[in-house]
C-alpha cells in the first residue's frame, strides 16, 4: 500500500465512514511517517517557522503559498525546492500536505483557518487567531465539528514557566488570586517607530496580489506601505493588543483556568511615534473576570526597561515571571519564574525557582498530529484570548468599558 492510501485505510478503521465523508483528503500520520506540511503566508513569521521546521526529525515543509513574488526566491534561500504557490487554495488542493502553518496577516486568519479545516488539513494558526470576536466564534465553531489537530501559535503555551505556574497553582501553593499585574514593553531608536518596515522597489501592482491581500475591505489603489505595514491599521490588525498582549493574557488565563472575561477597559494613544499609525503603541488594560480576579496589562513603545512579565498575586504567594528585564546595575537581561510565600499566610515555605523545561512548540503540533491529541495553545486557548484582545480594543476605539456582550454585539469596523 502507498503511504497515502495506507494512512486512509487506517483513518477509515478509525474515524469511521462519516468523518470521512466530512474530511475527504484527511489522513492519519503513523509513528515513522514524515509529515508534510505547507506555510500560507511566508513573510517574516511564516519564514521564521520555516525555519524552526527544518530543525524537526520526520516533518518537512514542501510548499509555501504568498501573494507577493518576493517572498518565493526569501523561502527558496532557506529551504532549496520548495513549491510555490502564489494561491493558497492550490496547497490545499494537494492531497499529500498532512498540515498547514498560517502565518499570513492578521485579517486573513479566519479565511485560512476555516479553509484549511474544511481542506481536511490540521492547522497550526499564528496568533491572533482571528481579527475580530465573530471571527474568532465562526473559527471555533468550525474546529469544534472537524477532527482535524488545531494549534495555536502562542508558543508560551508550550514553555517550562507556564507548568512551573500551573504546578504551584494547583498545589494550593498561591492561595486566593485576586490580582494579576502584566506589562510589556520596547524602544526604538528616535524617528523609527515599532514595526515600521520599509518598503522595497520590488514591492509593486505587478508583484503583489493586492485584491487578496484586502480581503474584503473596501476597495483601494494599490498601498505597498500599508501592505509591508498592516500591523498599523485596524482594517488589518489588533495592534499592541493582538501582536503582544495577546501572548500574556492567553498565559495568564491558562494558568489560572479563567473564563471569559465579563469587561474589559483600555485606555493609552498614539504616543510614542506619531508617524500615521491607527493603533494605540502606549496601553493600559484591565480585564475583570468571574470570580474576583482582575488582570492588568500595560505596555508602551519608547521604554524597554522592564522587558515583560506578569505577577499573579495570592493570598499565599506570588508567582512572577520576567524576561528581558534589564538588571539595575549590570543591565543583564534575563528570563525567569518564581514563586515567594506571603509570610502573612505561609511562613515556613521558601522562594522556588522553575524549572521544568520547555517544549518546542510546533514539535508539539506534530506530535499531537500523530497521537490525534489535543495540544498546548488549542482552539479554546485562541478563542478566548482573541476575545480578551477584541474586548479591550473595542473599548479603546469605543472609550468606555465594554461587557463580553456589548462588545460582542459591535459591527466590524475598519
Ligand atoms: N507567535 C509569534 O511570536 C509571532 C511572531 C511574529 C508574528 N506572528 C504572527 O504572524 C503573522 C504574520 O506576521 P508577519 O510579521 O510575518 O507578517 P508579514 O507581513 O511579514 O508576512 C505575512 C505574509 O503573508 C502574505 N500574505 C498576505 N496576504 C496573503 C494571502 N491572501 N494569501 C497568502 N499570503 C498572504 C504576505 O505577502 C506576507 O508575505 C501575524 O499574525 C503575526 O501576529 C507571530
Amino acid at each position: 500500500m502507498s503511504n497515502n492510501s495506507r494512512r486512509d485505510f487506517i483513518k477509515q478503521a478509525a474515524l469511521g465512514t462519516a468523518a470521512l465523508m466530512a474530511y475527504p483528503k484527511s489522513s492519519v500520520l503513523g509513528a515513522n511517517d514524515r509529515v508534510r506540511l505547507a506555510i500560507i503566508g511566508i513573510g517574516s513569521r511564516g519564514q521564521e517557522l520555516l525555519r524552526q521546521t527544518l530543525q524537526l526529525p520526520n516533518a518537512q515543509v514542501v510548499a509555501v503559498a504568498d501573494i507577493y513574488t518576493r517572498r518565493f526566491d526569501e523561502a527558496r534561500k532557506i529551504s532549496p525546492g520548495l513549491q510555490t504557490v502564489n494561491d493558497y487554495r492550490r496547497v490545499l488542493d494537494m492531497k499529500d500536505i498532512d498540515g498547514v502553518l498560517v502565518a499570513s496577516p492578521l485579517h486573513i486568519h479566519a479565511r485560512h483557518f476555516t479553509d484549511t479545516l474544511a481542506a481536511g488539513k490540521d492547522l497550526y494558526s499564528e496568533k491572533t487567531m482571528t481579527w475580530s470576536i465573530a471571527e474568532a466564534e465562526q473559527c471555533l465553531a468550525a474546529s469544534k465539528k472537524s477532527d482535524r489537530v488545531v494549534q495555536i501559535g502562542l508558543q508560551h503555551e508550550s514553555e517550562g514557566p507556564l507548568a512551573d505556574a500551573k504546578k504551584w497553582i494547583r498545589d494550593g501553593k498561591v492561595g486566593k488570586v485576586t490580582q494579576v499585574e502584566s506589562w510589556m514593553s520596547r524602544n526604538t531608536p528616535h524617528g523609527k517607530g515599532q514595526w515600521v518596515r520599509p518598503v522595497p522597489a520590488d514591492c509593486t501592482a505587478e508583484s503583489v496580489n493586492w485584491k487578496a491581500f484586502l480581503n474584503g475591505r473596501p476597495d483601494m489603489p494599490f498601498d505597498p506601505f500599508k501592505f509591508l505595514n498592516w500591523r498599523l491599521f485596524w482594517m488589518f490588525s489588533g495592534g499592541n493588543v493582538t501582536e503582544n498582549m495577546v501572548h500574556q493574557m492567553a498565559w495568564i488565563m491558562s494558568a489560572l483556568d479563567l473564563p471569559l472575561p465579563t469587561a474589559a477597559y483600555m485606555s493609552g494613544g498614539v504616543f510614542s511615534e506619531k508617524d500615521g499609525r491607527q493603533v494605540p503603541d502606549t496601553i493600559s488594560v484591565t480585564v475583570d473576570f468571574p470570580n474576583d480576579v482582575v488582570v492588568a496589562f500595560q505596555s508602551t513603545f519608547s521604554n524597554s526597561r522592564y522587558g515583560l512579565g506578569q505577577r499573579i498575586l495570592g493570598s499565599d504567594g506570588t508567582i512572577e515571571y520576567v524576561a528581558g528585564a534589564n538588571e539595575m546595575v549590570s543591565g543583564k537581561s534575563e528570563e525567569e519564574i518564581h514563586y515567594y510565600p506571603e509570610s502573612v499566610n505561609r511562613s515556613k515555605s521558601a522562594a522556588i525557582k522553575g524549572e521544568s523545561p520547555s517544549q518546542n512548540h510546533i514539535a508539539n503540533w506534530i506530535d499531537c498530529m500523530r497521537a490525534r491529541k489535543s495540544p498546548n495553545a488549542p482552539v479554546e486557548v485562541g478563542y478566548s484570548s482573541a476575545v480578551v484582545a477584541h474586548m479591550a480594543n473595542l473599548s479603546y476605539r469605543h472609550k468606555r468599558r465594554l461587557t463580553f456582550e456589548e462588545a460582542k454585539a459591535i459591527p466590524p469596523e475598519f
